[in-house]
């Protein structure tokens, strides 16, 4: 069994692989890179009933896997780069060999994956982590399901200026209910919800276009939208929207948040570090 552990900037996960199958995932959190990595290992082994013997090696990733120096528990440690993770793992996900991918963290990155070569395109700082903290500093809320929740009872209108605000056709491609301006309305008496959806809507639809934008230079139509970021029906909606004005369209896979780790997981020896 192959374990293949994640340590992103927030939280960091882990999957077990056998036989080319995920057999098991977890989520923890941890203040520092060691205690996030061996308590990944602990909660997979104890929680699948499995025997730290049977873990025949690992295989670290993410922003914090440089700080793990050697093997652990004695057990072969590998390193390997996030971007070409998140290329792996998104293509076994994905069952496509051709895609660019959407990395939704607490920041977001844009890879460009094919079966001779993963590329980093760019991304973006927007991310999970600007829709808690803008929350934190706009609405006194942190916590991501309470954003969500308080997000389902918001009025855009009263947040962002709309195509309708400004004009009575609607222009280009874009229809009356399109956002002309992010935040750029904000009514006085727009209430704690109205900006949640506003925080939320302007992250997803930021990182929309810029997919959207490294889609079309690469020729490709399928943006598979991976990380924590892609698990929430709100930003699913927003990117959904946009797909149907550009032709490119968003996938959400199950298990978007391991894509990562199974990358790490699934690699081979000429990828790792
Ligand atoms: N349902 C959700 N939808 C969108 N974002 C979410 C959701 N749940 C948590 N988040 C946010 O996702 C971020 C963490 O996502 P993830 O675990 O994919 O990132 P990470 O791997 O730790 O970071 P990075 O890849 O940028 O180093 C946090 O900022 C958190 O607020
Ligand atoms: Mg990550």
């Amino acid at each position: 069994m192959i374990i293949g552990i994640d340590i992103g900037s927030t939280t960091t996960k882990a999957v077990a692989v056998q036989n080319g199958e995920v057999i098991k995932t977890v989520k923890t959190k941890a203040f520092d890179a060691v205690t996030s990595a061996t308590g990944a290992l602990g909660k997979i082994v104890i929680e699948s009933n499995l025997k730290i013997s049977s873990v025949d090696k690992i295989i670290i990733t993410g922003a914090g896997a440089l700080k793990i120096k050697d093997d652990i528990f004695g057990i072969t440690t590998h390193k390997i780069d996030e971007i070409t993770a998140i290329g792996i793992g998104g293509m076994f996900l994905s069952k496509k060999e051709n895609i660019i991918i959407s990395n939704i963290g607490t920041g977001t990155s844009i890879i460009e994956a094919n079966k001779n070569k993963i590329t980093h395109i760019g991304g973006t700082g927007i991310g999970g982590g600007t829709i808690t903290g803008l929350s934190k500093a706009l609405i006194n809320i942190s916590t991501f399901d309470n954003i969500l929740k308080m997000a389902d009872e918001g009025n855009l209108q009263n947040v962002d200026l709309l195509i309708e605000d400004i004009s009575d056709l609607d222009i280009s491609f874009l229809n009356k209910k399109s956002t002309a301006s992010n935040f750029g309305k904000m009514l006085d008496n727009a209430t704690k919800e109205d900006v949640a959806l506003g925080v939320i809507n302007m992250v997803y639809q930021v990182i929309g276009m810029i997919s959207v934008f490294a889609a079309k230079s690469r020729n490709i139509d399928i943006v598979l939208v991976t990380g924590n970021g892609s698990n929430n029906r709100i930003g699913q909606k927003i990117l959904e929207n946009i797909s149907g004005l550009y032709n490119i369209h968003f996938e959400f896979p199950h298990d978007a948040e391991y894509t990562t780790a199974i990358g790490a997981a699934l690699s081979e020896p000429e990828h790792h570090l």
